[in-house]
């Protein structure tokens, strides 16, 4: 099974970005980790992290993947057309935030993309990428027991 992970704007300053919300690990740390996490579960992933939005519909429309983890960063709380990519290109996404922007300013309260995902991670750092990979292995294996 082929994962996209996406990241959107922003998210290439982890690490030195606002390190008391969102940690101090950068993004290569965290794909390592999701790497190793996913060679584990047998499951193949590919990166994209971009500052811009048609790259990332770009991105989806390949349609060269089975399934996505998404961390939408600021276009989660804007973007219609990121979520009309993901729900056009109709394979299941988990949707992954480092911090719980429901807990913050209240325009993050605005998700474009919770109600269309197949599970959310929110707020748990990190490790919410690895919890979004054993989801998909999980949909994964309940698909292959059908
Ligand atoms: C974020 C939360 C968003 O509100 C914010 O715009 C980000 C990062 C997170 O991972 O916590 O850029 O998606």
């Amino acid at each position: 099974m082929r994962i996209l992970v996406l990241q959107g704007p922003n998210l290439d300053l982890l690490g030195t970005r606002e390190p008391d919300i969102y940690g101090t690990a950068t993004l290569d740390d965290i794909h390592a980790s999701i790497r190793r996490r996913a060679a584990e579960l047998d499951l193949d992933v590919d990166f994209l992290q971009s500052n811009h939005e048609g790259v990332l519909i770009d991105r989806l429309h390949r349609m060269d993947f089975e399934a996505a983890i998404v961390n939408a960063a600021g276009l989660t709380h804007t973007s219609v057309s990121l979520r009309d990519a993901l729900v056009g290109v109709e394979r299941p996404f988990v949707e992954v935030h480092l911090s719980d922007p429901s807990t913050r300013e209240p325009f993050r309260q605005v998700n474009f993309l919770a109600d269309v995902a197949a599970a959310s991670f929110v707020g748990m750092g990190p490790r919410g990428y690895l919890l979004a990979l054993e989801e998909l292995a999980r949909l994964r294996d309940e698909g292959a027991a059908e």
